[in-house]
């Protein structure tokens, strides 16, 4: 069986786990924190990194942390996962869904300005896959507009728009560092932001909102905090985040050579302002052209042991969200839906063989027409 993704352990993951243990510092304190949120942020290219307990937490932490509140709008993109949407939730405000554009699966842009109204605070710039999304057009309408910009940059560690990475283009950058990440530390998060302001309320918020004197409260915070030892992993993840980027770059480039002329089968985009991490390889099928549709062929690939996952299910299309007073189910999203109709992702771990890449190829191919 070739899994759909695996983390990447090829370094001082174990030793540096270990070394917790032994020093008992297994909680929210420790120096792999430090250091895991020191070398993070400085891979974004931003001034400081707030670790988190994951990359939900994190997004609900950047929002919280710009004010976001009841009775504000936070625009999102219709095709993403449910982690966006719900963390506008979280604060009491209400997600508007735009559509994605077709070249890059990311928010289009020309159909944000029309779902702004005078409640609209915040833009979240989901990256889709690891394509990044168009920020300064992004940040242009922001600024006219007057909103906050934070980046789901869950999906594209390393990443780079224009030649600067993901996480700091906008106020605030969230990742995950889920397993499947290309960088992991099993479960976790973290903010990146150059705003000074945005990361002490994030600090703070993290922590139940602890001020002096302990125990003494003037807001509700949270507990959204990372341990030692996840940072432990992180900091030997980051020991090897440029091989980690380029190895799933170099997988990208494999499946790209030999699934490019096939025909009906759409490889995923090949980012136009700067350059995708590939976080998973996903491709599109047209039943017509290809011969057969998305979901028979994900079925014929785990019988040859070949393991797949189905794209986002739009926003739009919840049954959470058709039943949930004040949200707005009823727009347009062609682009959304076809991705989810046609779209699934390929095994995708950094660590996967030429000769697996190969096989799966092979075998996808044979199932066409
Ligand atoms: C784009 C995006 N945002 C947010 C999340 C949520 O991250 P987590 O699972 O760490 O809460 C994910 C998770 O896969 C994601 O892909």
């Amino acid at each position: 069986m070739i899994p759909v993704c695996e983390p990447t352990l090829i370094g001082n993951e174990k030793k540096y786990a270990d070394q917790c243990i032994e020093t008992n510092w297994i909680s929210s304190s420790g120096k792999f924190l430090e250091e895991f949120e020191k070398r993070f942020s400085g891979f974004c290219e931003a001034k400081h990194g707030v670790s988190c307990s994951n990359g939900t937490t994190a997004l609900h932490l950047a929002l919280a942390g710009i004010g976001i509140g009841k009775g504000d709008e936070v625009i999102v993109p219709d095709f993403s996962i449910i982690a966006l949407a719900n963390s506008a939730i979280y604060t009491g405000a209400t997600p508007v869904f735009v559509d994605s554009e077709p070249r890059t699966w990311n928010i289009d842009t020309e159909k944000i300005e029309e779902k702004i109204t005078g409640r609209t605070k915040a833009i979240i710039a989901m990256h889709t896959y690891g394509c990044p999304a168009d920020m300064d057009r992004i940040n242009e309408i922001a600024r006219k507009h007057n909103l906050k910009v934070i980046e789901d940059a869950a999906e594209s560690h390393g990443a780079t728009y224009k030649g600067r990475r993901t996480g700091g283009l906008g106020d605030a950058g969230c990742f995950s560092f889920y397993a499947n990440k290309v960088i992991t530390t099993g479960e976790g998060g973290m903010i990146v932001t150059n705003d000074d302001k945005i990361a002490e309320k994030a600090r703070l918020l993290r922590n139940h909102a602890f001020i002096q004197p302990r125990f003494v409260h003037h807001e509700v915070g949270f507990n959204y905090r990372m341990t030692n030892i996840q940072a432990a992993i992180g900091v030997a993840q980051m020991e090897n985040a440029e091989k980690l980027v380029k190895m799933r770059q170099e997988n990208a480039k494999r499946y790209n050579e030999e699934l490019e002329d096939v025909d009906g089968l759409t490889t995923p985009p090949s980012c136009p302002y700067g350059t995708s991490v590939y976080w998973m390889y996903g491709i599109l099928i047209d039943k017509e052209r290809f011969g057969r549709g998305k979901d028979e062929i994900m079925r014929m690939l785990i019988e040859k042991g070949i393991e797949t996952r189905p794209f986002f299910y739009p926003m739009h299309m919840q049954p959470v969200f058709r039943n949930m007073p004040g949200i707005d189910c009823n727009g347009k999203y062609p682009v959304s839906e076809q991705l989810q109709e046609e779209g699934f992702y390929l095994p995708s771990s950094s660590h996967l063989t030429p000769e697996q890449i190969k096989n799966i190829c092979d075998t996808l191919k044979s199932l066409g027409k």
